[in-house]
């Protein structure tokens, strides 16, 4: 990602991930989301492992979502833990800013068009691939389309930091062959670093 040079002088030094969330909270205090400022903190915060080990907590059958901060109430910030070959449905973002910043390992994205009429059983429309490796930033939101995540690896794992602002509880997936929608639920496998309890729903 390019960072504005300008814009990179106003960018605090990060050096881990608490000062990180302290940053994000002070660029999210007013509603105002300065998305290429909130990128360039995204970028500036080089992955360190130590800082991020306790909320990346796998599942072998597919991703995670694990909670690592509520933004006083402006955003949420997540591990998503991707093994090999795991990946999401194709979804929206529900009015939502979504950042992502890659961890560790490769995430792919798959950009598709808003199906244009989701009664019609027609095949979604992708747009473009894009692999971001670690520390590489993306951004989304619903006026660019949708986007399905995936980890293409077969031999490594992933883990990405996905910031949503604001917070969402449910959001869209489509179905890739035939337009059609459904509305999930978006549930964590762990908060804070501990595993959602056993009989709670942990997926969406
Ligand atoms: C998800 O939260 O399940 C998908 C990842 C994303 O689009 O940020």
């Amino acid at each position: 990602m390019d960072i504005d040079p300008a814009l990179e002088k106003t960018v605090p030094a990060i050096p881990n991930l608490d000062v990180l969330i302290e940053e994000l909270h002070k660029a999210f205090a007013t509603d105002k989301v300065n998305v290429d400022f909130v990128k360039a903190l995204l970028a500036a915060y080089k992955s360190n492992p130590r800082d991020w080990k306790k909320f990346a907590k796998f599942d072998t059958h597919r991703y995670t979502r694990n909670l690592i901060n509520e933004g006083n109430g402006k955003f949420n910030l997540m591990a998503l833990c991707w093994g090999e070959g795991h990946g999401s449905s194709i979804h929206d973002h529900a009015d939502a800013h979504c950042f992502v910043k890659i961890l560790q390992g490769t995430l792919r994205e798959t950009m598709y068009e808003w199906p244009s009429n989701s009664s019609s059983e027609s095949g979604m429309t992708k747009t473009e691939v894009n692999d971001y490796s670690k520390n590489g930033v993306a951004y989304i939101n619903d006026s660019m389309g949708l986007h399905r995540m995936e980890n293409p690896s077969n031999c490594d794992s992933c883990v990405s930091m996905h910031l949503y602002s604001p917070a969402f509880k449910s959001c869209k997936i489509f179905d890739e062959r035939t337009s059609h929608e459904n509305e999930v639920k978006v549930t964590f496998y762990s908060q804070y670093g501990v595993r959602t309890p056993f009989g709670a729903v942990r997926f969406a």
